[in-house]
């Protein structure tokens, strides 16, 4: 065959062998056989003194030709496979954007302890300060010091989950008076303190009792202080969480920590003041106890009952939620099932 002939063919070959490698692979392998070394083109290069003299200048310069040809479409032939990689690439791994998100869960405040940041808000702007007692108390603070020695009759009242003799889980934040009066500077100025916390009782659940539930003490010590003081803290409170619209009443009750002593009812929410299974047919919930603080409560804690006196308060944050937001069972405060909880979302805002 006629060189020429064979290097015509030899383009042909080539350029049908490009087209048909369909990966860069294979690719690679027709560029050694095409453009290599050991490629016809270089062995025709290489047998150069085999061709007749006067040939050799145009089979050098179609050998160029042709090699260059080659180079151009394996150029361009790898960047197609590159393009089809790439695009493959984008097809398996793309992103549906428009598919809806996952929700992150978000969890919301606790119904208690939205109105218990309210109420220290609250009495924070009255310059009281809030302070915390322990869960597991001594009989010495829950009762010795809040004038209920140890056969005091009274300390029925509040049935204790004792765990020795001394040690108990407090049935009362009024402790909390104690540890505060005990510890309080008078030279300093007047005593005002809320003190928050979980008590327990040994009481049977019902709607509206628990054998756990959420107290706030509240006690202000100063001279001079008289029960309309008290009176008007209460009511403030009381129109604070409650609104001008519900009715409250103030009864006279009984506390060894506080003499004279009063009990606040809230109108219930429930039968207006019809008398429900709520509010047990009396059209009253109780919310709060409070009182004169007792001359012996202030003398044990060191204090002169002849100078200082004041007004105690211990209000039940869940009898408060309960009122506030129309709960129908108290017991729904603890067994945290989120759709419970998740109604009061909308307070936090
Ligand atoms: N500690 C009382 C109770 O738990 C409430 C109270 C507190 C009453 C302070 C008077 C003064 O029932």
């Amino acid at each position: 065959m006629d060189l020429f002939d064979k290097l015509k063919e030899l383009r042909q070959n080539g350029l049908d062998e490009i087209k048909k490698a369909s990966d860069e692979k294979k690719l690679n392998e027709v560029r050694v056989e095409l453009v290599g070394k050991k490629s016809e083109l270089t062995n025709i290069l290489h047998s150069m003194k085999e061709v007749a003299p006067e040939q050799r200048r145009e089979v050098g310069q179609k050998v160029n030709e042709i090699r260059d040809l080659f180079n151009s479409h394996l150029n361009a032939a790898k960047d197609e496979i590159l393009a089809k990689v790439i695009a493959k690439k984008m097809e398996e791994e793309r992103i549906d954007v428009t598919l809806p998100g996952r929700k992150g869960h978000l969890g919301s405040k606790h119904p208690i302890n939205i109105i218990l940041d309210d109420l220290e808000n609250f009495f924070i702007g009255m310059g009281y300060k809030v302070v915390q007692g322990p869960e597991v108390e001594t009989d010495h603070y829950v009762f010795e010091m809040m004038n209920l020695p140890k056969d005091h009759p009274a300390r029925d009242m509040q049935a204790t989950f004792y765990i020795d003799d001394e040690n108990l889980l407090r049935s009362q934040t009024s402790g909390d008076q104690a540890r505060v009066l005990e510890k309080h500077d008078f030279s300093k100025g007047p005593l005002k303190m809320v003190g928050p916390g979980k008590v327990y009782r040994r009481d049977d659940d019902d709607a509206t009792h628990s054998h756990q539930f959420m107290q706030m003490e509240g006690l202000v010590i100063d001279k001079n202080i008289t029960m309309s003081d008290l009176k008007g803290t209460l009511e403030l409170i009381a129109k604070h969480v409650f609104g001008q619209d519900r009715e409250i009443r103030l009864r006279p009750s009984y506390f060894p920590f506080t003499e004279p002593s009063v009990e606040m009812d809230v109108s219930c929410f429930k039968c207006n003041g019809k008398g429900c299974a709520i509010c047990k047919y009396t059209g009253w919930i109780e919310v709060l106890g409070a009182g004169m603080v007792h001359p012996n409560v202030l003398e044990n804690a060191g204090v002169d009952s002849n100078v200082y006196g004041g007004f105690a308060f211990g209000l039940g944050l869940d009898r408060f939620a309960i009122l506030k937001y129309g709960v129908t069972d108290i017991r729904d405060f603890y067994t945290n099932d989120v759709r419970f909880l998740e109604q009061f979302r909308k307070e936090e805002d």
